[in-house]
């Protein structure tokens, strides 16, 4: 697994805050086994990418991608990931659905939640259209049960969300694991589901969709 240490130092500067805040998506995540799970491919789209954690994990712990764009909706997380100078990486403030590339792998890590239900909707059905057969998409997403630990993650959200400011979003759209599955099945999906929380406060369940 890549170290705090080293992830830090693929960005030029960062603020105490900019630590504070990847530090503990550092920590929160199971993160190897997002990447011990992640599917091979040639170019990946990592939709909502923040400070661009997820990319510097893969390309430096896992390489194997040609191409990595992240986006975000938030300009300054954005200006933060493109501080990581790689030919093969570029961040961009762009709305998903404006972005020409396509991709034979995609990665939404704790973003549909931010979401309206339709657009999440939407989102999904657009990366099954433009995914070849046999192209990924791999969501993480917290779950709804067991209740306390939903309640430990609504309390953060709050926090970060509403409160602080340090998450872009308005309201939460969290849905259940069944909810999820059936979502991306009728989207056309082949649907892995894992629940890898164990050893964590938060509820991660990460989808690995095949088309
Ligand atoms: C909890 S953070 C997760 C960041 C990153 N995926 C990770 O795992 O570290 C949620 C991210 O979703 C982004 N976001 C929220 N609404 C979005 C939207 N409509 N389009 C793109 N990104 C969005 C936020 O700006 C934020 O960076």
């Amino acid at each position: 697994m890549v170290d705090l240490i080293s992830v830090f130092k693929r960005y030029k500067h960062l603020t105490f805050q900019n630590r504070i805040h990847i530090f503990i998506r550092k920590i929160t995540v199971p993160w190897d086994v997002i990447l011990d799970n992640f599917p091979a491919g040639h170019t990946l789209i990592d939709v909502g990418c923040g400070h661009g954690l997820f990319i510097n994990l893969l390309s430096s712990g896992r390489p194997g991608f040609k191409k990595y764009i992240g986006v975000d909706a938030d300009a300054d997380k954005i200006r933060v990931a493109q501080q990581i100078e790689d030919d093969n990486i570029s961040f961009r403030h762009i709305d998903f659905f404006d972005l020409r590339e396509a991709a034979d792998v995609y990665s939404i890590f704790d973003v549909l939640y931010l979401i309206p239900y339709d657009v999440q909707d939407k989102i999904i059905k657009h990366i099954f259209q433009k995914l070849s057969p046999n192209g990924y998409l791999v969501i993480k997403e917290i779950g709804t049960e067991p209740c306390w630990k939903f309640n430990v993650n609504r309390f953060q959200e709050t926090i970060s969300v509403k409160l602080a400011g340090i998450t872009l979003g308005e309201k939460f759209y969290f849905r259940s694991e069944e909810e999820f599955t059936s979502l991306l099945k009728d989207a056309g999906f082949m649907v892995k589901v894992m629940k890898i929380d164990k050893g964590y406060l938060h509820s991660h369940i990460l989808y690995i969709c095949r088309k």
